[in-house]
């Protein structure tokens, strides 16, 4: 099967203009990757070639040895994915250490995968033994409501996860393990890569302050729709405190655990604070 013929590729396409299509992904901004299942390599096999000798990495994923991921260029513009995905857009494997890898598809006119390599694989890690193998897809956008909310909330998981439950009535239903704030760090290496990944550990959300957010999920719905899920929430945030700087009214922590039992799902106590 051709490459651009996979469903999971036809998947990954549309999700880069999804997210165009939002505003979340102005000049480079922003990058995707994909955790391939081995019968979706099967099925590509013959279009993969060894073009490209191994990389490093920047960091270890010794979990993810031989592993197969679909991820975007840096410096590529998710606007073009459509238009020419083999220019944006490569297919890597991983060497049987995790510290290095290799690109067998894309990257057609040059170029290397997303400056944010470490970010993605770190995530990917520790995603795919939290999840029991299941969680595929790690995506990072620049959500302008969710950025700015950077700039006037305490930068604490407790304020961002109960603030953004607040906001929507499904938003604890979700991202019903919270959402994880990494303060200001320089993006695209491994320091940011560790303190991000340590957050995913126990949520699926991690906000960079002044810089955008990480989403992991099994799918490209999934995954997509959690972040379209958060910054609808921070926008609705962002219009509240644009009118006034204290609510009237908002859901209360009782309110959540009524909710929680309806829909069977566990909000932990430590974000149900009295205010
Ligand atoms: P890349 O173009 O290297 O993917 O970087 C974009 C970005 O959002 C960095 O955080
Ligand atoms: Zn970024």
């Amino acid at each position: 099967m051709k490459v651009l013929d996979a469903k999971f590729v036809q998947g990954f396409i549309r999700m880069c203009n999804d997210g165009w299509e939002q505003g979340w992904h102005e000049r480079n901004g922003g990058n995707l990757s994909y955790r391939i299942k081995d019968e979706e390599i099967a099925e590509i096999r013959d279009e993969l070639k060894v073009t490209d000798n191994w990389q490093e990495i920047g960091t270890e994923v010794p979990k993810l040895a031989g592993q197969y991921f679909m991820v975007t260029g840096s410096g590529k513009y998710f606007r073009n994915v459509i238009l020419d995905p083999e220019d944006s857009c490569s297919i890597i494997e991983i060497d049987e250490t995790g510290s290095r890898y290799r690109i067998l598809w894309g990257m057609v006119n040059g170029g290397r995968p997303t400056s944010e390599l470490p970010s993605h694989l770190m995530n990917h890690e520790v995603k795919m033994a939290a999840s029991g193998g299941t969680h595929r897809v790690i995506y990072h956008a620049h959500t302008t409501n969710t950025i700015a909310l950077t700039f006037v909330l305490p930068l604490e998981d407790e304020v961002f996860t109960r603030e953004l439950w607040e906001m929507a009535t499904e938003c604890p239903v979700v991202f019903p393990s919270g959402i994880g704030v990494v303060g200001w760090m320089v993006p695209g290496g491994r320091d940011i890569a560790v303190a991000t990944s340590e957050l995913m550990k126990k949520y699926d959300v991690a906000i960079w302050a002044h810089h955008g957010m990480f989403c992991s999920g099994e799918d490209f719905d999934l995954t997509f729709g959690l972040m379209h899920t958060v910054e609808k929430s921070a926008e609705i945030l962002v219009k509240t405190l644009s009118m006034t700087s204290e609510k009237r009214q908002t859901i209360t922590p009782d309110e959540f655990r009524a909710l929680a039992k309806d829909f069977k799902v566990e909000l932990p106590e430590e974000f149900l604070y009295e205010k």
